[in-house]
């Protein structure tokens, strides 16, 4: 099978020079990086704009007069601007920055406590990250909603039929995500917005696996809410975006009180800043910002549309190869999934699998990948997971399967 040879456009050596920590060892092995669903690595790029801003301009933003908070203030709103385009948000004050997904979603569940009463549905998928299924347990037991569950199927499927028999006019809210963390499903996000706005209710997409090999478009979806981490996308860890609606985001109270998201403040009376200050209390991880907005720039100048085609070039050859081997059951078999691959080999637990293709260099995640209710549905303590970015190459997927292969050997 040709492999990155048929995508001409698409120069992965090239590519993977920008990446110094491909070049390392692992247990006296070159790395074999396969854990990009957890987080992705980060290009020489990114690291310039973070030692750039260390190096020139580092200060706090919106609080000075002098011209280093000057410009740190530009470059960070220069960052808004470029993740408002990149997701096409109608404006930058869409755009709010957070200190990843888990921070956005539990941003907005905590604003619709407001807007809850008792006996209000929400629904969250099956497939879904404890981060998006904790947050709305939480608001249910703060306000007497009820959280119900679209479930899935064999493949890793939502099953649609039934989320439409759920959806009523009590249903206020409907969470899930893009893409599964755990399985890589990509779910049918427009046709489930479109049918939720039919009964009023509000939609959050959990983006943070998408965002990586999927360029959302917030406005052609009509999405509500949008949430990503940029740790998964080249950024750095602890910086993240919520995109809301202007409409939704006017309405929501805001999440944390302090500097910078306010109006005025006395002892009797404080009003709040504009939007996105209003939810952007303290002092944000500027660096962070700023880099973000470059790794989108990264990103982009490779081009999204010639990432995913490579992708599931890799994917597909890493699961035909797979699938080779005796035993190995593969879960998630979705038509449309992104590079991620959960699996188990039968008799063998993943965390020794996971254990002992690290000692050969190579790095998968093990365990149920915070995804427990999924485990649940297979019967199942976990999987290994292999999850496939645009700088691996097919080298790499081959020294993959033979670990996979010998730590078979070792354990049976
Ligand atoms: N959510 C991340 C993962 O799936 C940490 O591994």
């Amino acid at each position: 099978m040709s492999i990155a040879t048929n995508n001409i456009a698409f120069n992965v050596e090239k590519i993977r020079k920008d990446f110094p920590i491909l070049n390392r060892e692992v247990n006296g092995y070159p790395l074999v990086y396969l854990d990009n669903a957890a987080t992705s690595q980060t290009p020489k790029q990114v690291m310039d704009a973070i030692v750039d801003y260390y190096s020139n301009y580092n200060a706090n933003i919106h609080r000075g007069v002098h011209s280093l908070s000057q410009e740190a203030t530009d470059k960070y709103e220069v960052a808004r601007k470029k993740i408002q385009q990149h997701f096409n948000a109608k404006k930058a004050h869409e755009i709010i920055f957070t200190s990843g997904t888990t921070h956005g979603i539990n941003l907005v569940a905590n604003g619709f406590a407001s807007f809850l009463e008792a006996g209000d549905e929400i629904l969250v998928s099956a497939l879904e990250h404890h981060s998006n299924i904790v947050p709305w347990q939480m608001l249910c037991e703060k306000t007497g909603a009820i959280l119900k569950v679209i479930p899935m199927s064999e493949e890793g499927e939502l099953i649609y039929e039934t989320f439409e028999e759920l959806l009523s006019k009590k249903t206020k809210m409907v969470f899930l995500n893009h893409v599964s963390n755990a399985l890589g499903t990509i779910n049918p996000i427009k046709k489930i917005i479109d049918k939720a706005h039919e009964k009023g209710a509000a939609v959050l997409i959990d983006g943070a696996q998408a965002a990586p090999h999927i360029k959302a478009d917030v406005q052609a979806l009509d999405v509500d809410f949008y949430v990503v981490s940029a740790h998964k996308m080249c950024g750095p860890t602890g910086v993240g975006v919520l995109y809301g609606k202007e409409e939704w985001l006017d309405k929501l109270p805001p999440y944390q009180g302090g500097g910078e998201m306010i109006a005025t403040v006395s002892f009797e009376k404080t009003t709040y800043a504009g939007l996105p200050h209003k939810f952007e209390a303290g002092t944000p991880n500027i660096c962070g910002g700023i880099a973000f907005g470059a790794a989108l720039d990264y990103m982009n100048n490779i081009g999204f549309e010639a990432i995913a085609r490579y992708e599931e070039e890799l994917l597909d050859y890493a699961t035909l190869k797979l699938q080779e081997i005796e035993g190995m059951k593969i879960y998630g078999t979705s038509k449309e999934k992104t590079a991620v691959i959960s699996f188990n080999i039968e008799g063998l637990h993943p965390y020794d699998i996971g254990t002992l293709v690290d000692k050969m260099g190579v790095a998968v995640r093990t365990g149920h990948h915070c995804a427990q209710p999924i485990m649940d549905f297979y019967k199942i303590p976990g999987t290994v997971r292999a999850s496939f970015s645009f700088y691996n190459n097919k080298q790499e997927v081959e020294r993959f399967i033979e670990a996979v292969k010998k730590a078979k050997t070792m354990l049976s």
